[in-house]
């Protein structure tokens, strides 16, 4: 049966749609059978494969796309559940209905956030709510920046505030912004560069919490 794993925070530009795609790439091109759902109305992750169809052409993207009716997400995901090992879900940044379907239709919610003060307080609220909703968010640090001071105040206080954080981080580079504008992945660039690393690594500590 597949794992419905989901990118969520209400906070926007935090990293949902570029660890989707990253995580896609990652999975399919190890052999896995993955599916990713956009339920962002901003489409950033149907641009993205639309960007990939042209790169990869149409049937070659390794990568099958749902469009569906979030409303329902809960009866379409278990349809085509045991076609997949992953099945991704992009979330929109917000909390609304929509986003608590989603939600609930997940086996894992992972939540990006960078580490500015800003951005953790709009975090909060949503971690909450993942939690209501008996899921255990798990933060992924996104856009770290090298030497940070701030980063490691910004941990102090996300574990104060009872949230679990992954080891792995994700750096800040322009690598991860030009490859999403073009329908790839950093690991289709280089599977060796550090930011392949950082995705694989991410990738691993996901599943090993789902
Ligand atoms: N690790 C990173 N390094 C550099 N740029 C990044 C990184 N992660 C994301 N970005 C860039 O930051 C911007 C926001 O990222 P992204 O679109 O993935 O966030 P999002 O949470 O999906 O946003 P939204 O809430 O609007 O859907 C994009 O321009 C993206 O290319
Ligand atoms: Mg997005």
């Amino acid at each position: 049966m597949g794992k419905v794993i989901t990118f969520s925070n209400q906070k926007g530009g935090s990293g949902k749609s570029t660890l989707s795609a990253n995580l896609a790439v990652l999975w399919s091109n190890s052999g896995y059978k993955v599916a990713v759902i956009d339920a962002d109305p901003q489409k950033s992750l149907t641009y993205w494969l639309s960007e990939r169809k042209k790169y990869y052409g149409d049937d070659d993207i390794g990568i099958n796309f749902y469009n569906f009716d979030i409303r329902n997400l809960a009866e379409e995901v278990k349809k085509i559940k045991r076609k997949y090992d992953f099945i991704i879900i992009d979330s929109p940044p917000a909390i609304t209905f929509e986003t608590l379907q989603i939600i609930k239709a997940s086996n894992g919610v992972f939540v990006p956030v960078q580490p500015s003060p800003l951005d953790l307080m709009a975090t909060l609220p949503f971690l909450q709510i993942a939690r209501e909703e008996k899921k255990k968010p798990l933060i992924i640090l996104n856009r770290v920046m090298p030497r940070a001071k701030l980063t490691d105040a910004m941990i102090l206080r996300l574990r104060y505030s009872g949230a679990k954080i992954a080891r792995s981080r994700i750096s800040s580079k322009v690598i991860f912004a030009e490859s999403f504008a073009v329908g790839r992945g950093v690991i289709d660039i280089n599977v060796t560069s550090d930011a392949a690393k950082e995705i694989i690594n991410v990738g691993n500590e996901i599943l090993r919490n789902l």
